[in-house]
């Protein structure tokens, strides 16, 4: 693909810049107190997803240059590139299919000619067969026991999605099964979570893409050893392990039976996978007609994001914010904090969304960018943050615009639990909007010299995003709403957001490293300086 124009160079960039300058010298107070109607004109309600994105840094000139840019960077053209299935992922030659994940039965979506949606059907509906049985106890293991531990061996997307989308929807889940994650190579991980578990009642899923990744075959190889020195028996692998992966050769030389194995594609990321066959933990956990609800809710959140104009469709406003505070405001992070503790994982999620999609400094047309692209992304449920870095939101000297994410109803009512966590909720993004002036401070009779240690500057944007109550259609809305504002970004910034060339390195220098760990003679010192003088050190130790 080649640009003709520069990104710099659009107009709507160029007019960004300056506009920019004058945006900077404004302050969220006045422009609340000048325009009473800013909330509703800047809020949005679509899918049963409410987006308040008036506390923004943004005037309506602001929005029409972000609506402009996206349009001048041919959004619309690359939102039907991907659902169309074109090779969008230029680097690895791929079509970007997660919609088709969650596309009805009916649908036809076709990549390299072929329409892949029955295929889509057929492994969810063997998911929810085997699901089923798990959860009714008609699976049983070697011994002739029921299921009651589901441990899912996996790794970045093959671990993130389901364990944020277990926590997420553990509300809804079989509470007479358990469910556990090992994705560390540290044997801690594994140790710890089948330290007390027994083996007869205990079901691997080892979710890899590749079936390749040194961390879950590595895992997956203990947990053999683990359950045959329980078992004894290597006709018990069949009975107590599932893999879901792309490769089925792998699977089968690893020894599982491919007829408990559940397929995906090379069409779908890693971390876009959380609902392909990756999802069977969570499909297990919550059941089919739940599991089929959230795909529901991510292909309502798909449609909408192609259909609806940009000036009302949620993840581009979302994208385009985003881009407003890296690019013309100098942002370097952005924080996610969602006010509900099931979405305790949720920012761990979205790290890789964001972080593993845009974090490129190439351009699809192979030069290197000469402008901010991906945002550091982090964050924690509230109202836990609020007691530990929140300090530095309100005060410090950074800029961090912050995702708030809250519901009306909580699952888990309790007293006045619920109405004391929203108004936190809410009060956090007032505080950081409008703060609290010197003179108002002053006002309230504080000593002057502790005035500017209690004035709080305001002006620091924020996006309030809140659903009527987390259930599993909400969640799929909430994750497509990142994924295709995480795409919005991508296009805008021209950088293939599917690929992860930059993880390569570290993994083929581990595995050089391995064996110079373990070789019993000295190993040859081929490193630079630093790296031997720390295999040295190890290996004087270990
Ligand atoms: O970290 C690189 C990566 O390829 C991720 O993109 C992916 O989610 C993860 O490794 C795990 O890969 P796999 O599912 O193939 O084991």
């Amino acid at each position: 693909m080649r640009h003709q124009t520069p990104v710099t160079q659009l107009p709507s960039w160029i007019a960004l810049g300056s506009h920019s300058t004058a945006l900077k010298a404004l302050h969220l107070r006045d422009l609340f107190a000048s325009d009473p109607a800013r909330a509703n004109r800047f809020s949005l309600e679509a899918e049963g997803i409410f987006l308040d994105y008036s506390k923004n840094r943004i005037t309506d000139e602001t929005l029409a240059l972000l609506l402009q840019l996206a349009r001048e960077s041919g959004l619309a053209e690359s939102i039907e590139a991907m659902f169309r299935g074109d090779a969008i992922n230029l680097t690895e030659k791929r079509s970007v299919l997660h919609t088709a994940l969650r596309a009805p039965r009916t649908a036809e979506i076709f990549s390299g000619g072929v329409n892949v949606v029955p295929d889509v059907h057929a492994v969810l509906d063997k998911m929810e067969v085997f699901a089923e049985r798990v959860r009714s106890g008609e699976w049983t293991g070697h011994t002739g026991k029921r299921v009651k531990t589901v441990v899912n061996i996996g790794i970045g997307g093959s671990d993130l999605g389901p364990v944020m989308a277990y926590e997420a929807l553990r509300h809804y889940s079989a509470r007479d099964l358990q469910f556990r994650f090992v994705s560390n190579v540290d044997g801690t991980d594994f140790a710890e979570a089948t330290l007390d578990l027994d083996a007869s009642e205990t079901l691997f899923l080892v979710a890899s893409k590749t079936f390749t990744t040194l961390e879950t075959m590595t895992n997956a190889r203990t947990a053999r050893q683990w359950l045959l020195a329980s078992l004894g028996d290597e006709a018990a692998i069949a009975k107590h392990f599932a893999a879901i992966s792309t490769n089925a050769a792998e699977v089968s030389k690893f020894g599982i039976d491919t007829a408990n194995m559940f397929g995906f594609w090379d069409w779908v990321g890693g971390r876009y996978s959380m609902d392909s066959a990756i999802g069977l933990s969570t499909m297990i956990a919550i059941g089919g007609a739940n599991f089929r609800a959230m795909l529901a809710g991510f292909h309502a959140m798909d449609t909408h994001f192609r259909t609806a104009p940009f000036e009302q469709n949620l993840p581009v406003l979302l994208g385009l914010l985003g881009i407003l505070y890296t690019n013309f405001f100098g942002a370097q992070t952005s924080a996610v904090l969602p006010y509900d503790q099931y979405l305790k994982r949720f920012p761990a999620y979205l790290q890789q969304l964001t972080m593993e999609s845009n974090g490129k400094s190439v351009t699809v047309d192979s030069a290197a960018v000469d402008y901010e692209t991906g945002a550091i992304y982090w964050g924690e449920p509230g109202t836990n943050g609020q007691h530990s870095f929140y300090q530095l939101i309100h005060q410090g000297t950074k800029l961090i615009p912050c995702d708030f994410i809250g519901f009306a109803k909580s699952l888990n009512p309790l007293g006045a639990h619920h109405d004391i966590l929203v108004a936190n909720l809410f009060a956090q993004a007032e505080a950081l909007a409008f703060g609290k002036t010197s003179d108002e401070v002053r006002a309230q009779g504080t000593a002057d010299w502790l005035v500017p240690h209690r004035t709080f500057s305001g002006n620091r944007p924020s996006n309030m995003i809140l659903a009527e109550e987390l259930t599993p259609e909400i969640l799929g809305k909430l994750v497509a709403l990142y994924e295709h504002a995480v795409f919005t970004q991508g296009i805008i910034w021209r950088i293939d957001s599917f690929d992860q060339w930059g993880v390569e390195l570290g993994k083929v220098l581990a595995m050089k490293i391995v064996p110079e760990l373990q070789s019993e003679t000295e190993p040859a010192e081929t490193h630079d300086a630093s790296t031997n003088h720390l295999i040295r050190w190890y290996r004087s130790r270990r």
